[in-house]
Formats: C-alpha cells, structure tokens, sequence
C-alpha cells in the first residue's frame, strides 16, 4: 500500500475508534452568524449532521450580534452599551427577537440531511437587573439550563437549537449572550466538546503577544493551549481591544474550566473544518485542553517514597531496573507523577542521554488505577516536554511493555541507534527491546481525539 492509501486507512481507523468511544457524548457548536451566508455554511450543516446521525448529540447555539446590530441600524435604533454589553431597551426588543431567530432558522437546514432540528426554550432566562445604577432593561442573563427538555430531544437524536433569547418564568423575553448560553448548557450537559465556529476563527500568533512555551506551528497558528496557557495568553494581550480571536479564546478558558474536555476555536469559512479538527492532524483551529495534563505533575521531594513504592512490585518481578532512593533523588528533576485524589498514582521520568535524545523510564501505575490512562497521559506529557527541550527523539527500553508503547506511536530500533553513553550501558542479559518515537512526528500528531 502506497503511503497516500495507508494514511487514508490510518484516518478511516481513527474515525471508527472516536465514534465507538465517544458515541452518545455532547457536542456543543456556538457558531457565529457571519458564517451562514459563507459557501461553506451548507457543508457546514452536512458535517454535523453527520456527527448527530452517528451517535454525537449536536446542541447548536447560534450567535446573532451581526444580525441584531444591522435589524436595530435598519429600524432607526441606536444601542447603548454598559461595559460592552448592549442595553436591551423594550422598543428594541421586538427587533433583536426576530434577528435571533431569523439567525436560528438558517440551521434548521439540518433537516435536509435528515437530521431533526429543534428550535426551543432550553433554558430560562433572568434580567441582569441594575449595574451600578444602569437598568439594563431586557438583557438577562441564563437563569438555568432546562436539562430535562435538552436530554430529550437529544435522546430522540434531535438537534437542539438555543437562538439568544430566554423567558423569565413569567415569560417576560431576555437577550441574552450566546456565548454565556454556549458555556451554560456545555457545563451542564457535561458536553466534551466546545466547537466555536466563526468566520477567520483560530488563533493567528503574529496578531498577538505570546507567553513563553505557547507552542506556534510552522503556519504560525497557535493549534493548542492547556488551561495555564490560554489563560497567560488573554493576560499578555489585556491592553488590547478584544477582537473576536480573543473573545473566543476567554469564552474557551471559561468553558475548559466548567469541565469542557476540549475546546476548539475554528474558522467556520474553512471546507470540512469538524470533521478536520475532529478526525485528522489536518485541522487549523486552536484547542483549548483542560483535563488530563492537569493531573500530570513534577515530583516533590517528599513523594519519593511513594513512587519507590509503586515500582517495587515491578523491580523485583524485573519490569523495571531497581533504582534506589539515592537515585532517584540524584534525578528528581526528571520525575513526574500523576495525582488521582490528592495521591500519586503513577509516576515516569525523562532522562537525557546526549545527541539530542531522552529516555522515557520508570513507567508504572498503580495496579488498582490501571487502564484509567494515567500511563497514556504521563507518557504523553513527557513527550511534550521533550519536544519543548528540543530533543529529537526518545527512546524507551523495555522487556514486556512494547505492544502499549507502539499503541503510543513509538517504533522498534536498533540498540545501535541509542545515544552513546546509553548505548554502553545497555545491559546484554536483559535484552530489552528499544522503541523510539521521532519527535516531529510527535509533533504532527496534534489530532483532538484523546
Ligand atoms: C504499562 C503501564 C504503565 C500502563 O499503565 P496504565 O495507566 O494502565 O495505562 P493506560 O490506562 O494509559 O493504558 C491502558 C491500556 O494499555 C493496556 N496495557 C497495559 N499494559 C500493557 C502491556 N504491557 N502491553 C500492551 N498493552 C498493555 C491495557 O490493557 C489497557 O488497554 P485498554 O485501554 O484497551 O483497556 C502499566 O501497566 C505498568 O505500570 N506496567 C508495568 C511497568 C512497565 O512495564 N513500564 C514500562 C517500561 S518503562
């Protein structure tokens, strides 16, 4: 098979994993109103479309800014502002009411890939009431998410649409933002993904200040973000006017720290942008990640007995090579462990060994929290730091672990291909087998899925 065809294969695969282990999960799409006149908008519903019939739940949250502001300019009224937020006055009301849901009817086309879209009351609405001394008249805020009704319609494989505007219990009518509707029923639904789609969506890092460690790609895109990043990323760039990158990006951290597993800020004029930024390394959307690399930190002095005590069992079945507490401390800097609940539950370490390689070593769980991923994440998270000290490759030495670490996308070389020092240590009667991951490879593989 020629490598166009394997990689076609590779892509086939990784969709049918993703679906099998997310079937049933929520998605949450904001998706801008700039982009439904876009030629790419009815490609757009065809791919989430194709998400909801395969399994995804699909809650769309349409944004009507552009709309309201040019049904308000055509009908004389002029808005005011009180801290960038619009005064919804009672004459304006009627106005921004048909904008949203003008802007909520365009997704209904969803129906034509037979797909049902449901425009409700998914949530209910408060006003914001008095802000220092400024009525704020008929912008609200969400009061709370109708889970219930959502839950419903989603188990029927409906398609929620939640356009900008909510009822008081009384049934007096709110405006309410998209983007803070957006992140309530993400929250609420425990959805894994936040999609926010516009038009020039992504994050270009020559329009800003950038942090130190903020990774940039050869397009000069910033593709992800932990939680600890985004977050110095919109504090370099506070001076700035927020321009719609930047909203995005607070609306992201918001989310990844409401317990979105993933955010993805895309540009919805982009040709099959989902399923790219879903299924493939292709996508140019920046991720936002909150969960995994949370629980992956260095090691602290005092948990050196801990980890000694998760790698016993494996020195004396002769897994691992026995290290001493002496020799660990030597190399504490290179330790990390993963936290479940406050204890460490596996620990990894990343040696350097010269000519631009690093070893990944001690790997082990804890029996009792095994196949949870902590092994995958610390072993990633290494894999990263490598990349950002500029090595080139690692390696790994192992007797019965090679199955999982090729799963990881490591590869099997020659002894010969270790560094020197490594290689004159390498222990003949052990005979492990050594495994190397490229880091550009490693690099490359900024798919979303895991
Ligand atoms: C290998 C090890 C670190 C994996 O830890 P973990 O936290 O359970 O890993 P993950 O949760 O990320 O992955 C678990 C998956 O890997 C599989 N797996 C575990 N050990 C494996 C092995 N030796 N070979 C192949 N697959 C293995 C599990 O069956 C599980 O599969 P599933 O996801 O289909 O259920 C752990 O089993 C361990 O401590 N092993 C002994 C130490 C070791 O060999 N270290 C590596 C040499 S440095």
């Amino acid at each position: 098979m020629d490598d166009t065809k394997a990689s076609q294969v590779e892509l086939i695969r990784e969709a049918f994993h993703y679906q099998s282990r997310f079937d049933g999960s929520t998605m949450v799409f904001k998706i801008d109103c700039s982009i439904i006149d876009d030629p790419h908008f009815p490609s757009l519903m065809k791919d989430m479309a194709l998400l909801a019939k395969s399994g995804f739940h699909v809650v769309i949250v349409p944004g009507a800014k552009e709309w309201i502001d040019s049904a308000l300019e055509k009908h004389g009224i002029v808005s005011t502002y009180y801290e960038n937020v619009r005064i919804t006055t009672p004459e304006a009301m009627p106005f921004v009411e048909m904008a949203a849901f003008h802007v909520a009817t365009r997704f209904m086309t969803l129906s034509t890939s037979r797909v049902d879209a449901i425009i409700g009351n998914f949530f209910r609405a408060r006003g914001m009431g008095m802000i220092n001394g400024v009525d704020m008249q008929h912008t609200g805020v969400v009061d709370k998410v109708l889970l219930d009704s959502l839950e419903r319609a989603l188990k029927q494989g409906m398609a929620p649409i939640l356009p900008c505007i909510g009822w008081s219990p009384v049934g007096k009518p709110y405006n309410v933002a998209s983007d803070e509707i957006a992140l309530a029923a993400a929250s609420t639904l425990g959805a894994i993904k936040l999609f926010i789609v516009s038009k020039g969506g992504g994050l270009r890092a020559d329009m800003y200040d950038i942090p130190k460690g903020v990774d940039i790609d050869e397009n000069g895109r910033i593709v992800k973000l932990n939680l600890q990043e985004a977050g110095s990323l919109l504090a370099a760039n506070k001076g700035r006017a927020p321009d719609e990158s930047l909203k995005s990006l607070e609306l992201g951290v918001q989310a990844a720290k409401a317990g979105v597993e993933r955010v993805h800020i895309v540009d919805g004029g982009e040709e099959g942008v989902i399923l790219k930024e879903l299924f493939s390394n292709m996508g140019s959307g920046a991720m936002i990640y909150a969960d995994e690399y949370e629980a992956v930190r260095a090691l602290r002095n005092s948990e050196i007995p801990d980890i000694l005590r998760l790698m016993e069992p494996l020195m004396q079945k002769g897994v691992l090579v026995r290290r001493t507490p002496e020799a660990v401390q030597e190399k504490k800097e290179d330790y990390v462990v993963a936290e479940v609940d406050g204890s460490v539950r596996a620990c990894a370490a990343l040696h350097d060994w010269g000519e631009s390689q690093a070893e990944i070593a001690a790997v082990a769980t804890d029996p009792m929290f095994a196949a949870m991923g902590l092994g995958r994440r610390i072993v990633k998270r290494l894999i990263e730091t490598a990349a950002k000290k500029g090595f080139e490759r690692v390696f790994v030495l192992t007797t019965t672990t090679q199955d999982w670490f090729e799963a990881l996308g490591f590869k099997e070389a020659p002894v010969e291909s270790l560094p020197a020092r490594k290689r004159n240590l390498y222990n003949q009667r052990r005979k492990s087998k050594v495994f190397a991951l490229e880091i550009e490879g490693a690099r490359k593989q900024r798919s979303s899925r895991d």
